[in-house]
């Protein structure tokens, strides 16, 4: 069976979505940068094993980096799984870790990239937002995309609604990607991902629509 690495700083709401599709994999780790991360709890609870690579421990990125990978690749995972990972990480690091290194980021990229990504939409007066999972490349946030899922901007949201809208997006697209990969259906090739044995849904979402 394939392993999995999860990289959590927060919450860990994605981190547990993972958990809880019961994908097969083994999770042989959960990784926090920040030691009060609300998620190493939700790991422990689930008798995963966690560490804390803690940011502020290391004088600088390279060094953060370095201790970061040592303790990934004692566990050798097949993937490693960035959840609400709040940290960019070097060069080196994403090239260590080459097409088994994904991301899930809270906008339909290539819009919004970076923080803040719904205050953004909302201010932009977008009429559809959504989330994407990507494979992580030095660029951040801009890595071939593997899946989107999009949702309407309704006219009274305000960023936390539309937050929660995304992220229950987030819970059922994450586990699904990393599903694929698991079953090798992911193919990778300049820069864009194919999804073997997908089926292109090729329904349209309008937002905002007249009726009738
Ligand atoms: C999610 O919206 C994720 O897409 C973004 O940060 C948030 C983390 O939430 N990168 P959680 O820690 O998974 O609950």
């Amino acid at each position: 069976m394939k392993s999995l690495v999860i990289l959590i700083s927060g919450r860990g709401s994605n981190m547990q979505a993972l958990i809880e599709a019961r994908l097969p994999v083994r999770i042989a780790a959960v990784i926090s940068s920040n030691p009060e991360a609300g998620g190493l709890e939700i790991a422990r609870m689930h008798s995963i094993e966690t560490r804390v690579v803690d940011q502020l421990a290391h004088p600088d990125r390279a060094a953060f980096d370095t201790a970061l990978a040592e303790v990934i690749d004692s566990f050798q995972p097949d993937l490693v799984a960035l959840a609400g990972f709040m940290r960019i990480l070097g060069d080196k690091f994403v090239e260590h870790y080459h097409g088994r290194l994904m991301n899930i980021h809270p906008s339909l990229l290539p819009s919004f990239p970076g923080l803040d990504t719904h205050t953004r939409a909302l201010k932009a007066g977008v009429k559809i937002h959504g989330c994407t999972v990507h494979f992580v490349t030095p660029q951040v946030d801009h890595g071939p995309i593997i899946t989107q899922s999009a949702v309407p901007v309704l006219p009274d949201d305000t960023s936390k609604t539309l937050s929660a809208r995304v992220l229950q997006q987030e819970h059922r697209i994450y586990p699904e990607a990393i599903r694929w990969f698991l079953e090798d259906r992911l193919q990778l090739s300049h820069n864009h991902v194919s999804v073997s044995g997908a089926v292109m849904d090729d329904s349209v979402l309008n937002s905002p629509k007249l009726l009738g």
